[in-house]
């Protein structure tokens, strides 16, 4: 399968009334056709801070640099007129909660100023037969009366159905999703769950998942990349992440799962102002908390088939 998305060595630092912030130190990843990759790891780590470099979306205060190569092109020499279409038909963002819906707009007007913004299909009665047939797609078994209804009528989940279908209305070839279950109860999580499913079942999706939440990545992902404190530490398929998971992070995260016996991870997440050369999970580490210098980040460890890890206790 060729790349869709290849990002290579990404660093993002923000400047704050407060100093840098060393938001992204380096992380290279590639999505292929087909695949969804997902991104895990704690609050502050630099998840949402991939999602708005790979969308176009890191402000001018922000220092950036790397490579952002989509379809093989480099983003960032892309003239003003492709950077529309590329974020208006290629690549799409899946809103993080359904208050993004316009309480004040029907669930077919949303879908139809969507299409009219970003595909090529004309005519009112064009796009409502487009409208109801995502409506379809997207498990409404009555379709007409989603469409003609606003989002307080609808269920929780029945928006959560509807901000899926207007994100993939236009058939993007990439969709970034950050944080799609946060705030979301079991039942809606379910329900964004089950439609991952079938969505995977019935079309060829290529996704960037960015969330806290393993089980999503464990359920939904073909593979996964570990990051911590703006760095990655663990990338491989997410069946032998999940099933062997070497860094002593990425264990900790496991270990951390109710099924698991809910034990959290011991210390405090590292200041994103410190530009740390040593390993950051160091004061939390099992390992390297005992020892009396600081341990450096080795560079990738292979451990088997594209399953990768950063760190010193860990041999290929
Ligand atoms: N615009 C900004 N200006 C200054 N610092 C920022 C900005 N955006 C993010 N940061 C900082 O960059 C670091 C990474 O933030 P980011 O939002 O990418 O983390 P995250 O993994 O998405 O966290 P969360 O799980 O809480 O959403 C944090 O220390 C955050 O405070
Ligand atoms: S590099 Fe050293 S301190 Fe860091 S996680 Fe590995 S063993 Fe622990
Ligand atoms: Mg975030």
């Amino acid at each position: 399968m060729s790349d869709l998305l290849r990002v290579e060595e990404l660093k993002v630092n923000y400047d704050s009334s407060n100093g840098r912030v060393y938001a992204l130190r380096g992380v290279s990843f590639n999505v292929k056709r087909g695949e969804i990759v997902g991104i895990i790891g704690e609050t502050g780590s630099g998840k949402t801070t991939i999602c708005h470099a790979v969308m176009g979306l890191i402000g001018k205060k922000a220092d950036i640099s790397g490579k952002i190569l989509f379809k093989g092109r480099n983003v960032s020499t892309l003239a003003e007129e492709d950077l529309r279409k590329l974020y208006s038909r290629e690549i799409a963002l899946l809103p993080q909660n359904i208050a993004s819906l316009n309480p004040f707009i029907k669930i077919g007007t949303h879908i139809k100023e969507t299409l009219k913004a970003c595909s090529n299909i004309k005519g009112a009665r064009s796009l409502k037969k487009k409208a109801l047939d995502l409506l379809t797609t997207f498990q409404f078994s009555d379709s007409k009366l989603a469409y003609r209804s606003f989002p307080f009528q609808l269920s929780g989940g029945m928006n959560q159905r509807a901000l899926m279908a207007i994100t993939f209305c236009c058939s993007p070839s990439l969709v970034i999703a950050d944080e799609p279950t946060k705030g979301l109860d079991l039942g809606l999580k379910d329900t964004f769950l089950e439609t991952m499913d079938r969505l995977k079942g019935d079309r060829n999706i290529s996704m960037l998942i960015v969330t806290h939440d393993l089980e999503v990545v464990e359920k939904v992902c073909d593979r996964i990349a570990v990051i911590y404190d703006g760095l990655f530490v663990e990338t491989g398929k997410a069946g032998d992440v999940m099933s062997t998971p070497l860094h002593p992070y990425t264990r900790s995260l496991i270990q951390a799962l109710p099924k698991n016996g809910m034990c959290p991870t011991w210390g405090f997440a590292p200041s994103s102002f410190e530009n740390n050369d040593g390993c950051s999970f160091q004061p939390r580490c099992p390992v390297g908390k005992r020892l009396k210098k600081k341990h450096v980040v080795p560079s990738s460890v292979m451990v088997g088939k594209d399953h990768l890890v950063w760190c010193c206790d860990v041999k290929g």
